[in-house]
């Protein structure tokens, strides 16, 4: 069964890439009623050129949210002005977009070092484990709202975290994988995300938030280079399609574009 996304939406990451074309479907696919809060780093600055296109061009559909995952002050911030602009309605859809691929070239182990290790982990886990704590409250809010229709059925139209996984960071499939991309800080990080997507799902099943990891396949972008076969088009519409499609089944595991599930 699909539903169709609604309601409040938070995505990080929002300026370039996957995370812009998330703001743009998210505005032509949902109705009047859903609001999406784009998150970036410099709002202001000319990087976010093309998201600022999107709030002229969906009048009243999108707020621009300034937000560094990696600082906790950011994040606080952040998370009241939305609080201030959602109110006793809360937020529907957190999406964990945001992430760092570090060092910017794929290199060998010998030439990665620990600051890449660590600016992996603090953009690509403890930011998502911030946000989405510091968000906590407003999906409650959000999932306790529709609890008189939709009973103990979790979905991403009611209250959800979705975080952005990738392929890489199936311990599972690393022998598979790692010959085509070592890219070693960025696959722990990711494997982490994924253990925080597990604890959150069984964490917050008593609310009725639902929480799953995305892997949006291999998506031209600044992140996936220009040979990667998926436009942020395709892998968009895909990853939307699925998010829509979500239930308590999928919860605390990974899928990818199309659906299908990612061995850990
Ligand atoms: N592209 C692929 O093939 C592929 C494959 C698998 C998974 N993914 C995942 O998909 C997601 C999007 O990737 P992408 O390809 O769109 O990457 P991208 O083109 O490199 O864009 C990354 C986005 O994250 C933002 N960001 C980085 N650090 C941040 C921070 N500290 N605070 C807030 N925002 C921050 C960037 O903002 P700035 O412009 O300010 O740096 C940018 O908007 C990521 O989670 C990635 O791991 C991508």
């Amino acid at each position: 069964m699909s539903v169709e996304l609604d309601g409040n939406i938070l995505v990080t990451g929002t300026n370039r890439g996957i995370g812009l074309d998330l703001v743009k479907m998210l505005a032509e696919r949902t109705g009047q009623r859903s609001h999406i809060y784009a998150c970036c780093r410099e709002p202001e600055g000319s990087r976010a050129e093309a998201l600022k296109e999107l709030v002229t061009q969906y009048p009243g559909k999108i707020t621009l949210i300034k937000l560094d995952v990696s600082n906790e002050d950011s994040v606080v911030s952040a998370v009241q002005v939305v609080s201030a602009h959602v109110g006793a309605a809360g937020l529907n859809l957190l999406i964990n977009n945001a992430a760092v691929n570090m060092p910017e070239r794929p290199a060998l182990m010998s030439a990665t070092g620990k600051q890449d290790m660590m600016l992996s982990y603090e953009i690509n886990v403890a930011g998502p484990f911030l946000i989405s704590k510091m968000c906590l409250p407003l999906l409650q809010k959000a999932a306790e709202i529709r609890s008189s229709d939709d009973g103990d059925n979790m979905s991403c139209r009611r209250s959800a975290i979705i975080n952005i996984s990738t392929l890489f960071s199936s311990i599972e499939k690393c022998p598979e994988t790692f010959p085509m991309a070592q890219m070693v800080p960025y696959r722990t990080s990711k494997a982490a995300l994924n253990m925080l997507t597990c604890c959150q799902a069984e964490d917050f099943k008593t609310h009725n938030i639902l929480v799953a990891g995305l892997h949006p396949g291999w998506v031209r972008t600044d992140m996936g280079g220009e040979i990667a076969p998926l436009s942020t088009e395709e892998s968009v519409r895909g990853m939307l399609n699925v998010m829509s499609s979500l239930s308590n089944k999928d919860s605390g595991f990974l899928l990818d574009w199309e659906g299908n599930r990612i061995p850990w």
